[in-house]
């Protein structure tokens, strides 16, 4: 029951912090050009690996926005933090775990 009420208030809150329209036209954009340019224009991979929903399916949600904002040293992945924030970086990874 916790977990459910947890559950709620946070896809509540979740919807409620939402980018603007504009912003996450901005953020499509990049997610194709820049990220693209690693990991694939269709995402299905390149330098970097795939980002397709199944490939991130088993992967926490938690785990991928902190990839997104700090990168990941000694590899290709660099941090976007400087670029967007941690709201942006959740919104980009559900758009990622929801692809079809
Ligand atoms: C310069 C190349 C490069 C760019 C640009 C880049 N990435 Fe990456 N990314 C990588 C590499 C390489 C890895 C794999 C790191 C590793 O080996 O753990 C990675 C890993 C990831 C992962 C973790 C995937 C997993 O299966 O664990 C996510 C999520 C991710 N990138 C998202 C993004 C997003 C979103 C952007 C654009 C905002 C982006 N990346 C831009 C190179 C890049």
């Amino acid at each position: 029951m916790k977990g459910l009420v947890f559950a709620l208030i946070f896809s509540v809150s979740a919807v409620a912090d939402e980018p603007g329209l504009q912003r996450q036209q901005e953020l499509k954009n990049m997610l194709a050009q820049d990220c693209g340019a690693c990991h694939g224009l269709t995402l299905k991979g390149g330098l970097g690996p795939s980002l397709l929903t199944d490939a991130l399916l088993n992967k926490s949600d938690e785990f991928l926005v902190q990839t997104i904002l700090e990168g990941r040293k000694g590899t290709a992945m660099p941090p976007w933090k400087p670029f967007i924030t941690e709201q942006e970086a959740f919104w980009l990874v559900q758009k990622l775990l929801k692809q079809q």
